[in-house]
This record gives structure tokens, sequence and C-alpha cells, in this order.
């Protein structure tokens, strides 16, 4: 199944994100991880049989240090609504750990994994991070 016309940008068939200026955020370092955790959970390998959790381990690793660099830059720019966006990012490092110990005791596989995290970029930050480029911008615009 294709998604390219509901969402533009991924191709659920081949797993490819096509990365675009839309979903930069302005802050350039924030901007660099997102691009970063694309290409992670891209390169991820679908048919991998062989037990190896180095890909799920750096992917939680990445992960948890972009969202306390993304809640400190949400912080700064007094982003109304870090809370929440804070708690959902609680919500997938739980879920990230959830998968980490389930593929420890082989109970899923890369590509279940690889397809989670589609989603959840498409998601996140298709929707919630772009929230709070169109918020930065609105605030530097306004002085
Ligand atoms: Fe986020």
């Amino acid at each position: 199944m294709t998604n390219r016309q509901s969402h533009g940008w991924i191709d659920t068939d081949h797993y490819k994100i096509e990365w675009n200026d839309a979903l930069l955020i302005g802050n350039r370092s924030i901007d660099t991880q997102h691009k970063r955790l694309v290409d992670m959970i891209q390169s991820i390998p679908e048919f991998n049989t062989a037990r190896d959790d180095r890909v799920l381990n750096e992917t939680l690793e990445y992960a948890t240090t972009h969202f306390s660099d993304e809640e400190s830059f949400m912080h700064d720019i007094a982003y109304p609504d870090l809370k929440a966006h804070t708690n959902k990012h609680k919500t997938l490092t739980r879920t990230l750990l959830a998968y980490a110990r389930n593929y420890e005791k082989g109970k899923t596989d890369l590509y279940a994994f690889k397809h989670f995290m589609f989603r959840w970029v498409r998601e996140h930050i298709m929707d919630e991070d772009r929230k709070i480029g169109q918020f930065f911008k609105t605030r530097s615009q306004t002085g």
C-alpha cells in the first residue's frame, strides 16, 4: 500500500521518506537531528534475521538525546504546549524501551520496529514538531 497520496512524503511500500523543507522547524541543531533520525529509521534493515539489538539501542539513544534537546528548545522559546509535547516524548521513549525488551526476547523483529518508527515519524515530526516551528516563526516575526 502506498501512502504517497494521503501523506505526500511516505511510501510505505519502500519505506522511503523524502526530506523536505516543510519539515524544518527553524532551529539548525534540532533540524539536523530530525534529518539524522529520519536517516536512521530509513536505514533499519527490514529483513535482517540475525539477532542484533544495535539498531534498536542506537535509535533509542539518539531519540532520547534528541528529545531532551528539543525540550530545551521549547523551553527557551516559551512554547505553550511544552508539557503535552514532552509527555508524547515520554510515551515514545517507553514504547521504544518495550520494543528493545521484546526484541531481546525474540518477540518482535526489526520490520515491526521500522514500521512503527515510520508511523511515529509521520505523526510526530509532521504534526507535532511542525507546530513548534510554526510557533517559533510567528514569535520571531512579531519580535
Ligand atoms: Fe518532538
